[in-house]
């Protein structure tokens, strides 16, 4: 044969694979509001950029008839590419070859470009979109589960990890996303869970929906498995297109740094806060104020709303903003809360982002249901994870820092770099009207107007103690600034860091409060 021929039998072999499941799977599939997994990739990808590995890649199984099943690709399609110029490893799995369920070849395709992606430093994306282990396979896809769990163990912290759910994602397959660090889900599209519908039923004689047990809301809102949603596969790929230029492509690394920008928010960062203390305030308008050009990527925008974590930039690097958010429960720790800001604060610490913290909040939640639920195993989280971090910490308190609130919002106790307080903060152990009918509570009930002795007390003790200045006389608060200096502070705060290097002592590694 000719190489002409050769050529024109390739291009033959090549288009048969490109048709995956044929031409009903892949109707259904368009049907269902999903793109075809070739061309979610082309999608994603800068034009023109994807390439693609192991085409020719067959299963191995010969079992329940699978001797006589061609799976095209084997259902997942791997290669490399790039975003915004940026290289990237990615594996798509292809839902109209046997429901993109997994067998041990399909497993070692995707293993193979982690492995790639390791090597090369550069971040994997896994589009998800699969019936999980392939059942005919037995053992096999067992054991493919495992090795993409290994791997995914061990590129963490090392290159970005960023997971994409398009479809189902049932049994085993939800874990290899759940070890990753950032879960992309899209609405009527995204279904996870670790037992599908139709074994509740059987098993618990329960029907549910997929959507109620694992759809996109429900990750993205409930269990917070899902750290970004969408409306689209369109908005979603916008959105790992964003988080992949905010975020530095290896822990060798600083994230990519562009030209600054001022920040364009309208709202007078000095305004933003309203003078009765009981007031609350959307805490992203500081952050708004703060960051260039006003951006900010939220990172779990639906879970727990009572701490906002995301990234923006100021003078055009990377840094990771952790702020209570005084709109949801004040602003409390929770357990949910302290699991999401702990998560972030590693995840920075580990692709060396500073870490920039607003601290405005009146402590850990109270009650027996946050008590059963592990507040103090989860609350801890927080404190290992700010105390663990070596990049760049810098803290402004806004206004309430109390009790172990205080101490668990990057204080100076945990390592912070920089303490700014603004001069309504009010730092003490714990609110004024709970302080003051705790220890004045005998002058308080030997008193003729009891209700006067108490705010009398309240008084006193907000003079003496809930002000930045106590702290700041002890050197616990490096300055207390204006509200309109913050920016022009950290940004100084931020410069003389960049070459921090903190001590550890050595050990193979912690045991966090997991
Ligand atoms: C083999 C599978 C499969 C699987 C789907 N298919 N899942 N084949 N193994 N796990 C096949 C179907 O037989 C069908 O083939 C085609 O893919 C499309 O599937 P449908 O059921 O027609 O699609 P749909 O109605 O959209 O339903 C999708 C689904 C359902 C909800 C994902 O297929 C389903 O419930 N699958 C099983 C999910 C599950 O329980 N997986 C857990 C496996 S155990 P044909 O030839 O008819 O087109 C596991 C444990 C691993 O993962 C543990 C590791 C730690």
């Amino acid at each position: 044969m000719t190489l002409k021929k050769n050529v024109e039998a390739l291009r033959l072999k090549k288009a048969i694979v490109e048709k995956g499941g044929g031409d009903k799977a892949i109707e259904k599939q368009i049907a269902m509001g999903k793109l075809p997994a070739r061309e979610r990739i082309v999608a994603l990808l800068d034009q023109g950029s994807f390439h693609e590995y192991d085409m020719f890649v067959e299963h191995e199984e010969r079992n329940f008839g699978m001797d006589r099943k061609e799976l095209p690709g084997d259902g997942v399609i791997t290669g490399t590419g790039t975003i915004n110029g940026a290289p990237v490893c990615i594996y798509a799995q292809d839902f109209t070859v046997m429901g993109g369920s997994l067998g041990l070849k399909h497993a070692r395709k995707i293993t193979k470009i982690m492995d790639h992606a390791l090597k090369m430093k550069i971040p994997c994306i896994g589009i998800n979109d699969s019936g999980g282990a392939r059942i005919q396979e037995g053992i096999g896809a067992l054991a493919g589960y495992g090795e993409i769990f290994y791997r995914n163990t061990m590129a963490s912290g090392v290159i970005p990890q960023i997971s994409v759910i398009l479809g189902p994602c049932a049994g085993g397959a939800v874990y290899s996303p759940a070890l990753t660090d950032f879960v992309f889900v899209v609405e009527n599209i995204s279904k996870m869970f670790i037992t599908g519908p139709n074994v509740i039923e059987t098993v618990l004689g329960e029907k549910i929906s997929q959507e109620n047990l694992g759809g996109a809301r429900v990750h993205a809102e409930i269990t917070g498995n899902a750290h970004f949603y969408a409306l689209s596969e369109k908005e979603c790929f916008e959105q790992i297109k964003t988080l992949i230029s905010l975020i530095p492509h290896s822990n060798e690394e600083k994230a990519k740094r562009v030209e600054p920008k001022r920040p364009k928010s309208k709202k007078k960062i000095e305004n933003i806060i309203p003078s009765d203390p009981k007031q609350p305030y959307d805490v992203r308008d500081i952050i708004h104020a703060l960051a260039d050009d006003s951006q900010f990527l939220e990172v779990h925008e639906l879970w727990a709303p009572n701490i906002v974590v995301g990234f923006g930039r100021m003078d055009g690097e990377t840094v990771g903003f952790v702020a209570n958010q005084p709109l949801y429960l004040a602003g409390v720790l929770d357990c949910d809360a302290s699991d999401k800001a702990a998560r972030f604060i590693r995840y920075c610490d580990a692709f060396n982002i500073p870490i920039i913290t607003l601290e405005d909040m009146p402590g850990y939640l109270p009650g027996v249901d946050q008590e059963h639920a592990g507040v103090i195993r989860h609350g801890a989280k927080v404190l290992y994870a700010y105390s663990e971090a070596t990049v760049p910490k810098m803290t402004v308190i806004l206004r309430k820092a109390y009790g172990g609130g205080y101490i668990a919002m990057n204080s100076r106790h945990l390592g912070a770099d920089f303490m700014f307080a603004w001069p309504g903060a009010e730092i003490a152990v714990m609110g004024p009207e709970g302080a003051a009918n705790i220890i004045f509570r005998k002058e308080i009930m030997e008193a003729e107007d009891e209700e006067a002795m108490r705010q009398q007390k309240v008084k006193e003790y907000v003079e003496k103690f809930a002000n930045p200045f106590v702290a700041a006389s002890k050197g616990y608060i490096d300055a207390v600034i204006e509200p309109q200096e913050t920016r022009e502070l950290l940004l100084h705060a931020l410069s003389v860091s960049k070459k921090k290097d903190d001590y550890r002592p050595a050990k193979k590694h912690g045991i966090p409060p997991f």
